[in-house]
């Protein structure tokens, strides 16, 4: 089987992941903390930090949502339910019988269809989850003013908690799939160089991505 080197990820793109992996790990860390999982920091500390890091995510979110619109990428969200089944089938199944990866990536689909819906969940239901909750338990103070008198500390706390515990889930099955390429630091290392190994590309888009 022929396989081709493709430039897949973007000088801007690698940026983007790894000081969002960052800035998400820091945050976990920090909010258990704050949650009174364990001492790090200290109390206060974790919280001015947790308010850092998250002002610091949303900086990071515009200039990312500004680089996918101009350039086009978001494209690569659109889900699809095309091989789905054959992907999931792959990584319950066929992993553990060395079977090939029904899914070719290319320049114009980076993720395979089980990613593009992994992401696209947590686009539009993790992470305003965490967003919307984290905003009000930050402006806690102004709820009054905000006539949000109905509204219970508690329950904004628990969404929060539980948009934290649905992130935490994400980032350990994230970690498990990088280790299942072609070898285990392929997709790791493509992330770092932006360069992945793809056996079914086709030549012409091959071309293309070495530009
Ligand atoms: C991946 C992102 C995030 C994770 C994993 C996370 C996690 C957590 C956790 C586990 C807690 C403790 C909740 C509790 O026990 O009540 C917490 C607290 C908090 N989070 Fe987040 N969070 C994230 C993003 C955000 C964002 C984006 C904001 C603001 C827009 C935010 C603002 C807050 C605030 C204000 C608190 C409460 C601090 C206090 O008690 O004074 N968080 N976070």
């Amino acid at each position: 089987m022929t396989q081709h080197r493709i430039y897949l990820f973007k000088g801007f793109e690698r940026f983007w992941h790894w000081a969002q992996a960052a800035l998400i790990i820091f945050l976990l860390v920090s909010g258990f903390e704050v949650h009174g999982s364990y001492v790090l920091l200290g109390f206060q500390k974790a919280v001015q930090w947790h308010a850092i890091a998250a002002w610091s995510l949303i900086g990071l979110w515009v200039f990312a949502i500004f680089w996918h619109l101009t350039t086009g990428e978001w494209r690569q969200y659109i889900p699809t339910t095309h091989k789905v089944m054959a992907v999931a089938h792959f990584y319950s199944v066929g992993i553990f019988k060395g079977e090939p990866h029904p899914f070719k990536p290319t320049v114009q689909r980076k993720h395979n269809p089980l990613q593009r819906l992994t992401y696209l969940v947590i686009l539009v239901v993790v992470s305003p989850l965490i967003w919307v909750t984290g905003w009000l338990y930050l402006f806690y103070a102004d709820w009054t003013a905000w006539g949000l008198t109905g509204l219970s500390l508690e329950w904004v706390a628990w969404g929060h908690t539980l948009g934290a515990f649905l992130m935490l889930a994400f980032l350990i099955s994230h970690v498990y799939l990088i280790t299942t390429g072609p070898t285990v630091t392929a997709h790791l290392k493509a992330m770092l160089t932006g360069w992945e190994v793809s056996d079914a590309a086709d030549p012409t888009e091959v071309a293309d991505a070495a530009r």
